[in-house]
């Protein structure tokens, strides 16, 4: 059973939903992990097995932890079907290939993993996230220790935003932390380290602002801590381009594809703050963040200070879509 995600404040992720059926109160980011703790028995999927999540464990020889070194995918399901699972897979894929990790399974079998993982916790509507990390080596960096890569499945609950920044909209802030260059760690790599983004989302903490727009070394807009970016200026919308340090983010994929149903015109370009400051209407996407519009930046009100009719637009289609579309889970 589903229960319902009542939040408080701004940013809020939810504690992951109990078989036992019992209600849960979601955990408050600024609060201590006890302070909302309920009982729960989630079943996560490790290496080929079901466990229970106090069993399971990776080992501290695993360089995922030691150095980061792995990938991971964010994937929502809605209303029983996950969304855009297929493209989910091929960047997993893709991040695998170009950090030279094998994954230990097929395709096809990852996919019934998965599924099976949303099964066993009886959820119809939630998140995944899915991890591959390099597997168990010495204390040295250099993965050909490494003998076998480990998969770690988790189906939960997420909801990053309460209702009311959702419906009011976010305020962001610029971050002193650039994204990684992609000659240094290419951001379209969506590999286990993260403390870049982690710094930038600190920063945002910091300023009380409920999300970091973070810049490229040339200080062009890169896309925010785990979202892109877009921006509306009369009539059309803009968004940076990959190779301005983006994550080919799956929600800004399904961006575009709704901006060509609604006959809006999107072009990746660069962007500036100056085009955050002066744009009629900003938002972000990510799977975790949904489309979400943004209201204020760097403490400019951004249009009317208010989410517009094209983010307004997009939201709503973009819920049409995960309700109605995605590969069943139980049929
Ligand atoms: C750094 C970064 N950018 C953008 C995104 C949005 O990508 P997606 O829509 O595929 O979740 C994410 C989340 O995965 C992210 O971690």
């Amino acid at each position: 059973m589903l229960t319902k995600t009542s939040t408080v404040g701004g940013a809020v992720i939810d504690k992951p939903e109990t078989r036992a059926k019992a209600p849960l109160k979601p955990a408050v980011d600024n609060q201590s992990k006890t302070a909302s703790a309920p009982a729960r028995d989630l079943t996560i999927y490790l290496d080929g097995k079901f466990v229970p999540e106090a069993d399971a464990k990776v080992s501290v020889f695993d360089h995922g932890l030691l150095y980061g070194d792995g990938i991971f995918e964010g994937i929502r399901f809605y209303n029983g079907r996950v969304f855009r699972l297929e493209e989910h897979l091929e960047r997993l894929w893709d991040s695998a290939r170009s950090i030279c990790l094998e994954i230990p399974m097929g395709r096809g079998e990852m996919t019934e993993a998965l599924l099976e993982t949303i099964r066993r916790n009886d959820l119809r509507e939630g998140y995944i996230r899915l991890i591959v990390t390099r597997g168990v080596g010495n204390l040295g960096l250099n993965p050909v220790q490494c003998k076998r890569p480990s998969v770690i499945i988790i189906a939960t609950t997420i909801a990053l935003y309460s209702k009311e920044v959702c419906e009011k909209g976010l305020t962001v802030v610029t971050c002193a932390t650039r994204r990684t260059g992609a000659a240094a760690l290419n951001p379209a790599v969506k590999s286990l380290n993260y403390l870049n983004n982690v710094m930038a989302r600190i920063e945002a903490n910091l300023a009380g602002a409920d999300e970091a727009l973070m810049l490229n070394e040339a200080g062009n807009v890169a896309e925010c801590t785990a979202d892109n970016v877009f921006i509306i200026k009369h009539g059309r919308i803009f968004t940076p381009p990959i190779a301005a340090g983006a994550l080919r983010g799956i929600t800004r994929s399904v961006a575009f594809d709704i901006a060509a149903e609604l006959g809006i015109k999107i072009t990746e370009t660069d962007i500036t703050r100056h085009d955050v400051f002066v744009a009629d209407e900003c938002f972000l996407t990510g799977t975790a963040a949904e489309v979400i519009p943004v209201v204020k930046a760097d403490g400019r009100t951004i249009g009317s200070g208010k989410p517009g009719s094209i983010t307004t637009r997009m939201i709503a289609r973009f819920r049409e879509m995960t309700r109605a579309t995605g590969t069943p889970i139980f049929e």
